[in-house]
């Protein structure tokens, strides 16, 4: 059931706040780009929403062994956005680890959460099951996520399957915050589930991921790129056979980043068949991988070497985040009577 909304938020007049979280890895690919970098970038140049991407280096810290690895990462996954064409006009990039109100915020959400909720979280128990450390980081992992979405009065967070509990972990975190301090304060956040496929890796069996290393770099050197897709598993059509496109791994990944006009020209071409085989396939795939994302390796390698202009272009996003959190965090200490001096 939903509850009363807080009446006075930091909402823009028009726009539809949509807040989506990403973190901070090594080697994004083709699968990332589809999935995750594609649908921000679109939704940045939507004029009904006002986008708020959140690099969020703290997720990435829950793994003891693994530390030291987000802050590696960030520049690489903010300069792949901002390349790829994210559009700050209207919209926001913020890093989460520039937002201080976000930890307290989480430590307040976190008052009002009964352990038994965090215990039941598939994230949380998966991790385990793997061997993953019992951190209390990865323990409080959905109440930190829950923080970042109800500090920055977020309406719309868009999420794979995967994340849905955690949403769903927010909502109840809001409404045992609002019945708690007896007045709606924090605005409950509504889950977008993102119902698009898992692209399939080279192999052609598993879905793309680097932890399968079956992946297509994004912006590596346009050799390796070429050596990865010659690797793309096919079936052993000869040349001259009708393919289907449908079960072909180099055409469903042409599909998730190409144009209409390559993706249909490979289709009819595999159909066909006749003096069109896999080997021209992959050459139109990264033909085509270098006209989408070989003409922005440059800009991207230009952001990643040039860490002081990133920071100036992200600067405005953040003061407005920064406005908006300290609002939020003063909504929320007045509601609960503190910070009285
Ligand atoms: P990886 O599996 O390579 O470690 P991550 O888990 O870091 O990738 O993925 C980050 C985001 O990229 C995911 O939340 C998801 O939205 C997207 N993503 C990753 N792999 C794929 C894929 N094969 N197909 C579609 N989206 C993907
Ligand atoms: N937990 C998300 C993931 O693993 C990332 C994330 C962090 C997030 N904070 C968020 C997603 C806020 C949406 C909203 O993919």
């Amino acid at each position: 059931m939903t509850q009363a909304q807080p009446t006075h938020t930091t909402h823009t007049a028009g726009r539809v706040r949509v807040l989506t979280g990403a973190k901070p890895t090594a080697d994004l690919h083709v699968g990332n780009y589809f999935g995750a970098i594609k649908p921000a970038v679109e939704a940045s140049l939507d004029p009904a929403k006002e986008m708020i991407l959140m690099c969020a280096d703290w997720h990435g810290l829950t793994d003891r062994a693994k530390i030291l690895e987000p802050g590696k990462h960030t520049a690489g996954l903010l300069a792949s956005y901002l390349a790829m064409g994210f559009s700050l006009e209207k919209n926001m990039i913020i890093l989460q680890s520039e937002i201080p109100e976000i930890p307290e915020i989480a430590w307040y959400l976190s008052c009002v959460s009964a352990i038994g909720l965090l215990e039941r979280a598939h994230a949380y128990k998966d991790a385990l099951q793997s061997g993953k450390e019992p951190t209390a980081g990865l323990f409080n992992y959905p109440i930190l996520m829950a923080a970042d979405i109800v500090t920055f009065d977020a309406q719309i967070v868009p999420v794979g399957k995967d994340q849905l509990q955690h949403l769903e972990y927010a909502s109840d975190m809001v409404k045992l915050f609002n019945n708690a301090v007896g007045r709606p304060v924090l605005f409950e956040p509504k889950a977008l589930v993102q119902e698009t496929q898992l692209l399939i890796g080279i192999d052609g069996e598993r879905k793309m991921s680097k932890s399968y290393g079956n992946h297509i770099p994004l912006f590596a050197a346009k050799k390796d790129i070429e050596k990865r897709i010659k690797e793309v598993k096919t079936d052993s059509k000869g040349l001259d056979d009708p393919k289907d496109p449908e079960t072909c791994a180099v055409w469903q990944i042409l599909k998730s980043f190409g144009s209409k006009d390559a993706i249909d020209y490979m289709e009819d071409r595999l159909r066909k068949g006749t003096g069109y085989g896999y080997g021209h396939a992959k050459k139109d795939l990264m033909d085509e991988h270098e006209r989408v994302f070989g003409s922005k390796r440059e800009l991207y390698e230009h952001y990643l070497n040039s860490p002081r202009e990133m920071a100036q272009l992200l600067a405005p996003s953040n003061s407005q985040a920064r406005h908006i959190a300290a609002t939020v965090r003063q909504r929320v200490r007045d509601a609960l009577g503190l910070g009285i001096l």
